[in-house]
């Protein structure tokens, strides 16, 4: 796992799994908070929330520097057994730390949290607070109640256990989001109800809970205001929104993009995750009309086999994917897909692989993120056979992912001599007359340019290709700002 610090401009899907750090600041006087954020960008935006929080409450502010922090909190993900050991070594090393200063607090939150409870606190007695997903914004409460039964014999001491799912009323809690750049994430809904047979998601994160629609229509319109110009929706299927609306209706997710689209300033609309099932003809003409929506869709498919497909319980055949990617591609030919892989699911023969290598290669993904099956407990799919060596799935995956990356490649260097949309998101370290900023397939995209553009949308000509994720181009039209 790496870790790195968090820039708003991260556009991971949900399966990437590395480590975190919202960004900092830092004044000896004040009181310090660390947190490592581990898995997805619904980890990602509540660490942010976190951040907001206690600085709010109790006045933290961010370090990077767990070394000199009064609070670490670990943001966990437990999609995958691998990431959930990490967090016991993790914390491993913050016992050390608060060895050496026994006023220091440590929080465990996200989906670890929510799986393991008090056992977080039999494994590591040293934690002082776990919290889940769903109970992030009792934080303050939290560490005031933990203050209050310092002096307390050990004896009438309360274990500090939240890991409820109380509806949405995290979201009523929860202060003004921060802004970072031009660039903001949403949470739209909380949870899943899909019940994939392998995926660990609906025990820890709960049902799927929509967001009103005032509230999101609310923030969106307060970023766009402070100067965002890009905004990327978040849940675990995004697409199964049905937000209420103020009269008592339902908004459905195709109803909110169209929505989104009409706020002032907001210029680029993004949104992960979203399930096949659910991906709809009116969502597909969102694509047709809204020119705010990227050309990059994240559509995770987990098997290109049949037989695979429903023994993981995603409901769906291959073709029902293909025909509706086939769909949108007609409203959006430039469209590049991303999508998620589970190789070496228990069952999974070398035919079922060779037909997942297969619908790959037809598909043309563009970016995907694959991992072997991790067996988690308390799944249907972890009470299944699985006879397949270690060996033959590492293999397995080894292919997918070169057959990935030669597609990635490919995608590249075919922007040569296309016109891009870019924002404009900053002037370059090295040359005050280079500017950088994000086309729609994620791609950063340099070219010379005045810094008062930053922020604003251009048109860009790609000239050259640097590498697999850089490009070189020239201005053939700046937009006027969107505010
Ligand atoms: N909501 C998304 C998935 C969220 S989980 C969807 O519609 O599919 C993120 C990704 O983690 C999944 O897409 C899946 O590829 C991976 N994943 C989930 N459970 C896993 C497991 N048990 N083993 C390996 N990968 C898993
Ligand atoms: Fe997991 Fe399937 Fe939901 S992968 S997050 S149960 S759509």
């Amino acid at each position: 796992m790496t870790v790195q610090t968090f820039t708003p401009s991260a556009t991971k899907a949900a399966s990437e799994n590395t480590v975190t750090q919202p960004t900092h600041t830092t004044d000896v006087s004040m009181k310090k908070l660390y947190i490592e954020t581990q898995g997805c960008q619904m980890n990602e935006y509540d660490s942010h929330r976190m951040a907001d929080l206690l600085g709010d409450s109790h006045g933290y502010v961010l370090t990077t520097n767990p070394n000199e922090a009064d609070i670490l909190l670990m943001n966990t993900c437990s999609i995958r057994e691998k990431a959930q050991e990490k967090v016991f070594s993790e914390l491993g090393r913050w016992r050390k730390l608060k060895e050496q200063n026994p006023d220091l607090v440590i929080g465990v939150g996200g989906c670890v949290a929510s799986q393991e409870g008090d056992n977080i606190q039999k494994r590591a007695p040293y934690v002082d607070m776990v919290f889940g997903p769903q109970t992030l914004h009792r934080l303050p409460q939290m560490l005031d109640q933990h203050q209050a039964q310092l002096e307390k014999p050990k004896k009438e001491k309360i274990k500090l256990v939240d890991i409820s799912f109380p509806d949405i009323e995290k979201f009523d809690f929860l202060p003004e989001p921060r802004v970072e750049g031009f660039k903001a994430f949403v949470s739209i809904m909380e949870g899943c109800s899909k019940y994939c047979s392998f995926c660990v998601v609906p025990y820890t994160r709960g049902e799927e809970v929509s967001r009103p629609l005032d509230d999101v229509l609310a923030e969106i319109a307060g970023l766009a205001e402070k100067g965002v110009r890009e905004i990327s929706l978040l849940g675990q299927n995004v697409n199964g929104y049905r937000g209420e609306t103020f009269e008592g209706g339902i908004c459905t997710f195709p109803e909110l993009l169209r929505l989104v689209a009409e706020i002032p300033g907001i210029g680029r609309l993004r949104y992960t995750t979203s399930h096949p099932l659910e991906f709809s003809d009116e969502l597909i003409q969102c694509y047709r009309d809204l020119p705010q929506m990227v050309s990059h869709l994240h559509l995770p498919v987990q098997s290109g086999s049949n037989d695979v497909l429903q023994a993981m319980k995603r409901n769906h055949t291959i073709d029902v994917y293909i025909d509706k990617i086939a769909k949108l591609r007609k409203v959006r030919p430039d469209m590049h897909l991303s999508s998620d892989f589970i190789i070496g699911f228990p069952g999974e023969t070398d035919e079922h692989f060779a037909e997942t290598l297969q619908f790959i290669k037809d598909l043309d993904f563009d970016h995907s993120y694959s991992f072997i099956y991790s067996k988690r407990p308390g799944t249907p799919a972890s009470e299944l056979p699985d006879d397949t060596p270690e060996q033959v799935k590492k293999d397995r995956l080894a292919q997918v992912q070169q057959v990935i990356k030669q597609s990635s490649i490919d995608k590249t260097d075919a922007m040569l001599g296309k016109i891009e949309r870019v924002l404009i998101e900053k002037v370059s370290d090295k040359d005050p007359n280079l500017l950088i900023g994000t086309a729609d397939n994620t791609r950063l995209v340099t070219f010379i340019g005045d810094a008062a553009w930053v922020g604003r949308f251009a048109e860009i000509e790609i000239t050259e290709i640097k590498t697999l994720n850089l490009v070189y181009g020239e201005l053939l039209n700046l937009e006027p700002d969107v505010a």
